[in-house]
């Protein structure tokens, strides 16, 4: 197969190398494209732009395919451990069990935020949206660690990973707990990370919450289904902000932003807001897909969808069987759950959805489980922060690490004014 590929303007001929991955995916490299010819390319949502090569996350959205660092997601559905797949995104390989227990001693080590920046969760509203506090909170924690302004070497990352991954479940459960008015909860040293996150936020002063095993195994799947997806929007942020060399606390407060959006993290709040709307009467789901389909309502068929699976999200199907699987242990139900399941059924087999590949994505059934157990609504997006941090660690460290990375800074398309002669309009 070629390595050039040649283009031709205005009868001129010009050779472009195309770079291949291992997976035998193939681009254009058009970093010379300019310099050579004079012209750049334009793609606005970056659908067809790879802005970097990365080593971390493998996606074929035509086949349905996640792999991290070469391993399908849906080996790590058997024994969940979210701590594990961390250090294997951000580092590249399976932690030895010292390294594991290792991190693991830093995590808990380094789990309690500095005890004034506990006074600046006062300084919120109460009805503050967590992702907010969360982002500020997490651009705050550069304040306490200018130790890791700049991160030169393997340890360096070890120290402000663990930094990182601890503190955003301590900071999630204080903003949680805050919204609630009620007293903060210092982290438990005994407990591993998902029950320890747990007691953060359900435990009383004179009352232990206790995690039980599926709850643990839940989250633990969950998280892990969230930590990366390659070049998505906050993983992009994430990149684009580190490229700057700016620091990863700031960088990664930049992802939460990102994340926030209901077309990205924030569509798992809106999937639940729906089911909650059909639910209470408010509208069949047969209206709704109809509504969803009709350009004009505004309204998008929630947790439908992807810009690179054209076939079905690997996540959602995880995540269906976990909720399935959940419910019959819990020998409990969730109306919400029947009409996710009806919803999905009449968009599948409705030409619309099949002739735009639109499927069920990751925040489709994240809602439903985290229902489960016991998340509040509010902290759907937040949850999956907490998830994605991994992911955002990873490629800041990779573009960090890289010999050849450059600052972000796209071209654009001018289609303003001309050059206009400056006549003010105001009187002095
Ligand atoms: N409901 C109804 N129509 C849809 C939907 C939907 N959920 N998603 C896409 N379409 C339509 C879209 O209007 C377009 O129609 P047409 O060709 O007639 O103009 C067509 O399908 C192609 O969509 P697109 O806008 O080119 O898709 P995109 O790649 O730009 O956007 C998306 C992808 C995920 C933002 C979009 O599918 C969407 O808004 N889905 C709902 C929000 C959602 O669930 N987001 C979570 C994404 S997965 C997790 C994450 O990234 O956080």
């Amino acid at each position: 197969m070629t390595d050039t590929v040649t283009l031709t303007i205005d009868g001129k001929a010009y050779t472009l190398p195309v770079v291949r991955g291992t997976e035998g995916e193939r681009a254009i490299d058009i970093s010379k494209l300019r310099e050579q010819t004079g012209l750049i390319s334009l793609d606005p949502g970056f659908g067809n732009t790879g802005s970097c090569e990365s080593a971390i996350t493998f996606i074929d959205g035509e086949k349905g395919i996640l792999r991290y660092r070469g391993i399908p997601l849906e080996q790590f559905e058997e024994n969940p451990n979210f701590i594990e797949v961390a250090w294997l995104l951000i580092f590249g390989h399976l932690p030895t069990p010292e390294e594991y227990e290792r991190f693991s001693k830093l995590l808990t080590r380094t789990a309690n935020i500095d005890e004034s920046m506990k006074h600046s969760f006062q300084g919120f509203p109460r009805s503050s949206p967590p992702m907010a506090t969360l982002s500020a909170m997490i651009n705050a924690l550069s304040c306490f660690h200018p130790e890791f302004q700049a991160v030169d070497d393997l340890t360096q990352l070890e120290g402000v990973a663990a930094r990182l991954i601890s503190k955003i479940r301590t900071i999630a459960a204080y903003s949680y707990r805050r919204s609630r008015g009620k007293p903060l909860i210092y982290p438990d040293p005994k407990l591993r990370y998902v029950p320890n996150f747990m007691h953060m936020m359900f435990s009383q002063p004179y009352e232990e919450y206790v995690c039980d095993q599926d709850t643990r195994d839940a989250l633990n799947l969950l998280l892990i289904l969230h930590a990366d997806h390659e070049q998505n929007c906050s993983t992009s942020t994430v990149r684009m902000v580190g490229s700057s060399q700016a620091n990863l606390f700031t960088s990664c407060a930049a992802g939460v932003g990102a994340l926030w959006g209901s077309l990205h993290g924030g569509a798992n709040v809106q999937v639940l807001r729906m089911l909650q709307h059909i639910h209470k009467g408010q509208m069949t789901p047969e209206e709704y897909v109809s509504r969803a389909k009709d350009k004009t309502s505004g309204e998008l068929l929630m947790g439908f969808g992807h810009r690179v699976y054209k076939n079905f999200d690997p996540r959602a199907v995880v995540l269906q069987r976990m909720a399935e699987r959940l419910y019959k242990r819990m020998k409990t139900d969730d109306p919400l759950l029947n009409i996710a399941r009806k919803l999905e059924e009449i968009a599948l087999s409705d030409s619309y959805f099949v002739e735009r590949n639109l499927y069920p994505n990751v925040d489709f059934y994240s809602g439903i489980i985290l229902r489960a157990i016991g998340i509040p609504v509010n902290m759907f997006t937040v949850i999956f922060a907490i998830g994605r941090l991994p992911g955002w660690i990873a490629h800041w460290a990779e573009q960090n690490e890289s010999a050849t990375s450059r600052i972000a800074r796209p071209r654009q398309v001018y289609t303003g004014n001309p050059e206009t002669k400056y006549v003010s309009l105001l009187r002095d």
